[in-house]
């Protein structure tokens, strides 16, 4: 099947070469508020952040502005999500895969919970928030820092933390279903099996994470496994459709898509 693909190199918050009501499905991970290795990223696209690392640094105590830089990450990730809104079909969906973030700041433990950040911007751009997925990475141990330990104090209660080893899959929809004509070709010629409805649309996933170990280039791009992109292009769209990674990153799933026909 011929398809086409497009790169654009651009700032995903602005996506003005992409009409509205144009695509079909996006699937993305974007960078991952509160997270070390995205710092920089958030600093170079808003001096504010920077300037509230910086009055963090000199207070040595969280006073609250670990919240604010935090809700600033979040409003840069809420511009895509807004054109994303607009350049879907009404019924279109939005795969966001996230995960949380725990740090210490100023002294203090804390969990980031960017799952929920995303939803609440998702819901306020006008999505409707659908049943979401749970993407258990196989680990042997937990781990902290690349060191297999819980957090913690060992074996005593009561001050121990859970470790962080699922990441979540985000649905959203605009809007109403899509409408199809009865027995609509593409849509059928698309159909999967049994097994791979009771598999993929079970709340847990596990699939190990991609090797991200070699060059520091690839680590960089934090790439998330084919099997991710494939099962969400498979379970919320059909072939010939157009589907969108404003955070394309290595491309993944642009590499997917077209594995698939999409
Ligand atoms: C977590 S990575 C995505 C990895 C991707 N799923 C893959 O498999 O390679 C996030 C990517 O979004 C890019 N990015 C961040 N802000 C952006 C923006 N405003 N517009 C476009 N890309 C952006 C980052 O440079 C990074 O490559």
């Amino acid at each position: 099947m011929q398809t086409s693909h497009k790169i654009i190199i651009g700032n995903s918050q602005n996506m003005k070469e992409i009409g509205e009501g144009t695509v079909h499905l996006m699937v993305t991970s974007p960078p991952y508020p509160m997270i070390a290795m995205w710092d920089d990223l958030f600093c170079k696209a808003d001096s504010q952040i920077v300037e509230l690392w910086q009055k963090l640094d000199k207070k040595k105590s969280d006073s609250g502005l670990a919240g604010q830089i935090y809700t600033q990450m979040h409003n840069y990730l809420a511009k895509v999500w807004q054109e994303t809104y607009r350049v879907l079909v009404d019924g279109g969906i939005a795969c966001i895969n996230i995960g949380d973030a725990t740090r210490s700041i100023g002294g203090k433990f804390q969990l980031f919970p960017n799952h929920c950040r995303i939803t609440e911007e998702c819901e306020k751009v006008g999505f409707t928030t659908l049943p979401y997925i749970l993407w258990k990475k196989p680990t042997t141990k937990p781990q902290y820092k690349g060191k297999g330990a819980f957090l913690g104090s060992g074996f005593l209660p009561p001050n121990a933390y859970v470790t962080l080893d699922c990441e979540y899959i985000l649905i959203f929809r605009k809007r109403n279903l899509r409408r199809f004509e009865p027995h609509d070709e593409a849509r059928y010629g698309s159909a999967f099996s049994k097994v791979q409805r009771d598999e993929w649309f079970s709340q847990i996933w596990q699939i190990k994470g991609t090797r991200q170990t070699t060059s520091e280039l690839e680590r960089r791009t934090a790439a998330y496994p084919e099997e991710i992109a494939e099962r969400l292009i498979k379970m919320f769209s059909i072939k010939g459709d157009t589907v969108l990674d404003p955070f394309l990153g290595s491309g993944t799933t642009m590499k997917t898509a077209l594995a698939n026909g999409r």
